[in-house]
């Protein structure tokens, strides 16, 4: 059996969202008027700075209800003195929100929830008791949260997969995606492509059926600074081209020639960040696409050379492209990107390649060699029979990749006919579907969900799972 499609079963099987325990209010205490002392049911107690707790209070007083800050309520504008404290402090019968009056300022009053503050603990917080930390769900999103601070996916943790594996392509119903969200998102993530089957047919190539797809699912599709539309057109039918490009500049191109081959690679290579996801639309014919998933090779680059894997995570390989082929005018990239991308511990977050778009390269004259050596290396792993897989794409299937990680090239269409309707979808887009989804499932409202890290989302969940029980309305008559 392929172990890609054993893995996206496990998948489903392994993440069903476990609704989390209710974090409330123990006890608090003023320690002085600059520091608070919050206790949790949970167990853990934590201090806060009472200027933190005015200054990121998310109640009616402090934001509008469009989530941004009331000006006259914060304290940089207000000019509160920065020794401001509290002058007290009392927590509701119910343990569901702490309410801090202030000495001073144009705010005499914040409120806050129970879960909101929990949330916020372990990073803003003095621990003064750890208590009992229930571990969240697999945290398959954080490391595309663009923090500075996120970690990548764990190398034992990911799903990476190559050709000696017998690879077969995750598929989902394209009717199926709305009931499978979660699975959806995820496998795209990791390991980082599906197959979408039974697209509605697109009978004038307008790329609506794909751009409502990414619209209703994926956050909605990237626009491109020189199209007229956010999806484009590579076909063998001249006819169904986009009139926003020149037929003569277009032809002479690698990635719209069809006829010729095309070598791994992810797309957007120039960009300082390429969109998150790649699809392509089969709406007519069919073509053979190659795929490698570009972690199993950065990996095992690492196994076998360490200190190639090393050198193309800490320099650059110079890029430029001269796009003169939109009537629209010409695009112009001038780029020195790292191949691997990697976190602060050495985790592989990014694989950003393209051999078509090299310039000379810029690397320090003692280390060109070693650094040719490793880009070598990589291109041939890329391409190579241990880790290339193909796939033909079929009209009436959309080909979706992780285009971090997932890299993709073209065989050659001579002979055969093919209109392909493609798009990005930015790591923005992507990671406010993943948001979306988590604040529908757990019921979150959209006054007491902005700011809060995705991961703390079931501090939120908790703290509404206990309202509901209680009667919400409470709630809003206190936030
Ligand atoms: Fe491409």
């Amino acid at each position: 059996m392929a172990r890609i499609q054993r893995i996206a079963r496990q998948f489903r099987r392994s993440y069903a969202v476990a609704k989390p325990t209710p974090p409330s209010l123990k006890s608090a205490k003023l320690a002085d008027p600059r520091s608070v002392e919050v206790s949790f049911t949970d167990g853990s107690s934590y201090r806060f700075h009472s200027l933190w707790l005015r200054d990121g209070c998310r109640d009616h007083s402090h934001v509008e209800a469009s989530s941004e800050r009331r000006l006259d309520a914060s304290p940089l504008i207000a000019r509160m003195p920065l020794g401001t404290g509290a002058r007290s402090i009392e927590v509701d019968t119910a343990g569901e929100t702490l309410k801090v009056e202030w000495e001073e300022g144009s705010v005499p009053l914040s409120t806050f929830d129970a879960g909101f503050l929990r949330a916020f603990a372990d990073v803003c917080g003095k621990p003064i008791e750890r208590g009992h930390v229930e571990a969240s769900e697999g945290d398959w999103f954080s490391f595309i949260d663009g923090k500075p601070s996120s970690l990548a996916k764990p190398r034992e943790s990911l799903r990476s997969w190559k050709q000696g594996d017998d690879v077969q392509v995750p598929r989902m119903d394209y009717n199926a995606i709305g009931s499978n969200h979660r699975e959806f998102l995820q496998t795209l993530m990791d390991p980082g492509v599906v197959i979408v089957e039974n697209m509605p047919e697109d009978r004038s190539y307008d790329g609506s059926i794909l751009s409502a797809m990414a619209m209703d699912h994926l956050g909605g599709l990237q626009k491109h600074p020189r199209r007229s539309e956010a999806h484009w057109t590579i076909s063998t039918q001249e006819e169904v081209l986009p009139s926003n490009m020149t037929a003569s500049a277009r032809g002479a191109t690698n990635a719209y020639d069809t006829n010729k081959q095309l070598c791994n690679h992810t797309d957007q290579s120039l960009y300082g960040l390429p969109g998150l996801l790649l699809m392509f639309h089969c709406a007519m014919g069919e073509g053979n696409n190659s795929l490698t998933d570009g972690f199993a090779v950065a990996y095992a680059l690492q196994d076998r050379h360490p200190e190639y894997f090393d050198v193309l995570s800490r320099h650059g390989m110079a890029a430029g492209r001269r796009l003169e082929y939109y009537t629209s005018g010409p695009l112009m990239f001038d780029t020195n990107h790292r191949v691997l991308h990697t976190d602060e511990k050495g985790g592989l977050t990014r694989v950003q390649y393209h051999e078509s778009y090299r310039t000379p390269l810029t690397v320090p004259y003692d280390e060109f060699e070693l650094y040719y050596s490793a880009l070598s290396k990589f291109y041939e792993m890329v391409h190579s029979p241990e880790f290339q897989a193909h796939i033909t794409l079929r009209e009436g299937q959309c080909l979706i990749m992780n285009n971090w990680r997932t890299m993709h090239g073209r065989a050659g269409l001579k002979g055969k006919a093919r209109t392909i309707l493609g798009g990005t979808v930015t790591r923005e887009a992507f990671y406010s579907a993943v948001r979306q989804m988590e604040q529908t499932e757990l019921g979150l409202s959209p006054q007491e969900e902005c700011g809060v890290p995705t991961g703390s989302y079931r501090y939120l969940a908790q703290r509404d799972a206990l309202l509901s029980s209680v009667g919400g309305q409470q709630k809003a008559a206190t936030a």
